[in-house]
């Protein structure tokens, strides 16, 4: 059996499958981010770690874990997770919705061709070396006790092996590394003042880094046997759902959204804030674009509002309300793609005294979709025909949501049974690569059509959604 483990950003979640690729056991334990400013998003690792435990317990008492073969990991890309000499945490992660280290990507991004003939990728906030930029600038003292910088998923892995790895693709959101030679560039490391000797290997990720420690075994209960390096979140997602091929496409409806397509090579446009990465198989790329709060706007309003997501959207749905005049804009942290904008905020427009909950949630949903089409036209100028998308997260479980995205996108929008499964499915896979690569075709739960008659609706909506950030933005100055 093979395990696969995903520390997501609102839940560390795990999967069990079996040669034959069945699930044989799942478990989830919740994770929250903490906000000290606004614009920083942080976490504390010990939480990851107390997560992996409880959700090791709970897959215990569904399967034998000494049955486990190997394990691969996944996890939320682009964090800073900082060690000391000892492997000590220095401090909390700061995570990939952080949109603290705006003056050092202006300052990177102002190199030009410099900077992103190596990177392949502008520099944006989230990514790991402007954080290490402004870490040096503002917390000096923790700076300089800096030994190691390792992703979330890599610090598990020092957790459970004490080896200091990590893959291509979620390499490729520290901007250390160039995705086209899959491994560390002594340039990006110069012009972003790090220590090459802070980074971990560079594995591929079907690779194994590492065989789990005794103590690891012990804490966690988990046999000792190999660690394959895996992927990022986003590379694996796309594993589970069997993406390698060029022009295959998945959409993720997480705590970010993501428009994910795999390309035949490296194909950069940062111009496009396309993010051109490594994907987690040897010899294989992906470019996508990266919505900071997708579903997390609704979990938000969810807070704000007392009301909890499920019985939000099924009101919305069950009611078959399919309009409202209120617009949102998902820039609750700012946004990556298309405006590379960490100063951009949330905006509900059009608001009445006769504005129900309902009309926000139907608002918040279409503000998402809406970040959406942004992506695909970004992708698309980078090159890309897209027709038809896959789809994966949380957000897939409503299928109103689901058909809004194929209306608005004007494309098919399908759903498969790894769809709700998730990331952590493809680094299973991931541990398995060497014994048995063919994955399973995928089984199609659902295809949702664009219907032509709601396209007039979107389309408006959407010219005044771009519109409506446009001129915030210059009112902002
Ligand atoms: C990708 C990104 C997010 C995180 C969250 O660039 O920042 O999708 O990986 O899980």
């Amino acid at each position: 059996m093979f395990l696969g483990i995903d520390l997501g950003t609102s839940s560390l979640k795990a999967v069990v499958i079996d040669s034959q690729h069945q699930v044989r056991a799942t478990a989830e334990a919740n994770l929250t981010i903490s906000t000290p400013r606004a614009n920083w998003s942080e976490q504390d690792p010990v939480h990851w770690e107390n997560a992996l435990a409880s959700v090791c317990a709970d897959l215990s008492s569904q399967i034998q874990l000494q049955q486990v073969e190997r394990i691969g990991l996944t996890g939320q890309m682009h964090g800073a997770t900082c060690l000391d000499a000892k492997g000590r945490v220095l401090r909390p992660c700061i995570l990939w919705n952080d949109g603290r280290s705006s003056d050092e990507c202006n300052k990177l991004n102002r190199l030009g061709d410099d900077f992103t003939r190596n990177s392949g990728n502008l520099a944006m906030p989230g990514f790991t070396a402007p954080k290490l930029m402004w870490l040096k600038q503002h917390e000096a003292e923790i700076y300089q006790q800096i030994r190691h910088v390792l992703l979330p998923k890599d610090y598990l892995r020092f957790v459970l092996t004490n080896e200091l790895s990590t893959d291509p693709s979620d390499a490729s959101g520290t901007l250390w590394m160039n995705p086209r030679t899959r491994q560390w560039d002594d340039a990006l490391i110069e012009l972003t003042t790090v220590n090459r000797a802070w980074l971990p290997d560079v594995i591929e990720g079907p690779e194994e880094t590492g065989m789990v420690t005794l103590e690891a075994s012990r804490k966690f209960g988990l046999p000792r046997v190999p660690v394959v390096a895996g992927g990022g979140d986003n590379a694996c997602g796309a594993l589970a759902l069997g993406i390698s091929n060029p022009g295959q496409t998945f959409i993720s409806l997480g705590t970010s959204g993501v428009f994910f397509t795999v390309s035949d090579s490296h194909q950069a446009c940062p111009e496009k804030t396309v993010h051109a990465f490594a994907h987690a198989l040897p010899n294989t790329w992906h470019q996508m674009t990266v919505t900071l709060s997708a579903a997390y706007s609704l979990n938000w309003l969810s807070r704000i509002t007392g009301q909890s997501v499920a019985d939000m959207v099924n009101r919305v749905s069950v009611s078959k309300q399919t309009e409202t005049e209120v617009q949102f804009l998902p820039y609750l942290n700012g946004e990556r793609s298309p405006h590379n904008d960490p100063d951009a905020r949330g905006v509900f427009l059009n608001l009445s005294s006769a504005t129900t909950v309902d009309d926000l949630c139907l608002a918040v949903m279409e503000g998402v979709t809406f970040s959406f089409c942004d992506g695909l036209a970004a992708l698309r100028d980078a090159g890309s025909s897209i027709r038809s998308s896959l789809s994966i997260g949380g957000g897939t479980r409503s299928k109103y949501w689901l058909q809004m995205m194929a209306n608005a996108l004007e494309i098919t929008v399908e759903t498969s049974d790894s769809s709700i499964i998730g990331p952590c499915l493809g680094a299973a896979r991931l541990a398995m690569t060497d014994q048995n690569t063919a994955y399973p075709d995928e089984q199609i739960t659902d295809r949702l059509q664009p219907m032509a008659a709601r396209t007039d609706y979107f389309q408006s909506k959407l010219a005044n959604y771009r519109q409506s950030y446009l001129a915030l933005r210059q009112i902002r100055g």
